[in-house]
């Protein structure tokens, strides 16, 4: 038996673990296990190639197994380094930085495949030329993706004249430069000019996309670094590479899908960018969004929770920042205790990243019975007593609904204003994600608990 049919088999096995992983990922109760088979099936794949590698190695294997660890533990080093220190709310920047990596490296295959194999048939330049297009895009596309969330780039978007235009012409020229590469002769100058062409794609699409459909923008580009692999895989001659970027790409492009319809957006009007340009400003949509506020204190909240029968707690991005989650956890627990109901509604995109609120909810052990979706929740609120809603904006917004001119009108929302009474726990009467003023902040059953939300429920606990 030799290493490759060894790692064939290897690979067969890591393809399936991963199928595993991702039905796993797809439920609360399941994910731990999702996430362990991931794990087993990458390790899996990593020894396979290793294997792989040192068996077809050119070099003395020594030599190759030397270059292939000492790039593996500075890959680690900084890998465990990043992840150990980012902080929750940092998460989509972090990931839209690794999808960077995922495209330059596609990138560099290309070009070190072609440089290795110049003389290849058309089928190799095809893979090529794909690899190094999607790889390129992906590589700035997620490098601005980054700097707009981590407020390096001004998150509004960018409208250049005709920019659909100028994207489509992009993309002519480089179906023109792959006929050209394709046909030889020419050498390695139609992919290098169509590798600049493409960054400069990748640059100017994202840099269009405004604020509010950032989290779409990251599941693209997920997306779009799953075929870069995949395409990556193809010119390596690696079928695991191929099934998991075809793997990585499917669900990033479903995910993109379900989030653009938790949105309420076209994936169109998404992909072709300038959203947000006109009226998502601060202040903008704030028509009708002005009235008398009603402030309250932490003691007259616990007095309104102690005698209510059943309450909802929203959660939005204000909780993660004010990491709130566990003296909300607690607030909940006592409540119950008391024979109240408690439960929690998470929006699909609440927070910043998909599923951002289940795993604060869960690293603060609530159970994940008493977590409902939007839609589960929605037709309850009218027949609940009092919602919390903590640190969340954008998802409990009226205006999604009663104002047609809002930039985020039609927006599926958690219907808040619809319960009896609604404490909103914000710092200040300042807009969300989206920019976009919220009339529920002066509605008359709306009470406003200013301040920092981790210590505006702690005093509350402290009441009760
Ligand atoms: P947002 O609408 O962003 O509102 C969060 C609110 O939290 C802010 O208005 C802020 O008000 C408040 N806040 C911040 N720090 C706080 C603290 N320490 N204590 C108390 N409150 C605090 O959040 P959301 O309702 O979760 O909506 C999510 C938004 O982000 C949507 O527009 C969505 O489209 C977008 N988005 C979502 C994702 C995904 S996939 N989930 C990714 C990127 C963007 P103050 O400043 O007044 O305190």
């Amino acid at each position: 038996m030799t290493a490759t049919s060894v790692a064939q088999a290897a690979y067969l096995v890591a393809a399936l673990l991963f199928v595993g992983s991702l039905a796993g990922l797809s439920a609360q109760t399941t994910a731990r296990r999702g996430t362990v088979l991931g794990m087993v099936g990458m390790a899996l794949a990593i020894v396979a190639t290793v294997a792989l590698a040192l068996e077809r190695s050119a070099r003395p294997w020594p030599v190759t197994a030397g270059l292939i660890l000492l790039v593996l533990v500075v890959g680690a080093a900084v890998g465990t380094w990043r992840a150990r220190r980012v902080e929750m709310t940092q998460m989509p920047e972090l990931i839209a930085l690794l999808h960077s990596f995922v495209g330059l490296s596609a990138v560099l295959v290309g070009y070190g495949s072609y440089l290795t194999a110049p003389a290849g048939d058309v089928v190799h330049r095809v893979e090529v030329f794909l690899g190094v297009l999607i790889g390129a895009v992906t590589f700035t596309g997620s490098v601005v993706a980054f700097g707009k969330l981590s407020g390096r780039l001004p998150s509004a978007p960018l409208t250049l004249p005709a920019r659909n235009a100028l994207n489509l012409l992009v993309l002519v020229l480089c179906a023109a430069l792959l006929a050209w590469f394709v046909a030889g002769g020419a050498g390695v100058a139609p992919l290098v000019a169509m590798t600049i062409l493409a960054l400069a794609l990748g640059w100017h699409l994202v840099a269009a996309i405004g604020g509010g459909d950032m989290p779409v923008v990251v599941s693209m580009l997920n997306s779009y670094s799953g075929w870069a692999a995949a395409a990556a895989g193809f010119t390596l001659g690696n079928d695991l590479l191929v099934v998991t970027g075809a793997l990585v790409g499917a669900s990033g492009a479903i995910l993109s899908y379900l989030m653009c319809r938790a949105m309420n957006r076209s994936f169109w009007s998404v992909v072709l960018g300038g959203f947000g340009a006109t009226g998502s400003g601060p202040g903008a949509g704030a028509a009708g969004a002005e009235g008398e506020v009603h402030e309250t204190s932490p003691d007259a909240v616990a007095g309104l929770l102690t005698a209510a029968r059943s309450v909802v707690v929203v959660p939005g991005y204000g909780m993660a920042v004010a990491k709130a989650q566990h003296p909300v956890a607690e607030l909940a627990e006592r409540l119950r205790a008391r024979g109240v109901e408690v439960r929690f509604a998470v929006h699909p995109v609440a927070g910043r990243l998909p599923g951002h609120m289940n795993v604060l909810l869960a690293e603060a052990r609530v159970p994940y019975d008493v977590v409902l979706g939007m839609d589960e929740i929605n037709p309850d609120l009218p027949t609940t007593d009092v919602v919390l809603v903590v640190g969340a904006n954008d998802t409990v917004n009226p205006a999604a609904q009663d104002d047609p001119a809002s930039p985020i009108a039609g927006m599926p929302v958690i219907e808040a204003w619809k319960a009896r009474d609604v404490v909103v726990f914000k710092r200040s009467l300042a807009t969300g994600y989206a920019g976009v003023a919220n009339p529920l902040f002066f509605r008359e059953n709306t009470a406003m608990l200013f301040g920092d939300a981790r210590e505006q429920v702690d005093k509350i606990v402290q009441a009760l």
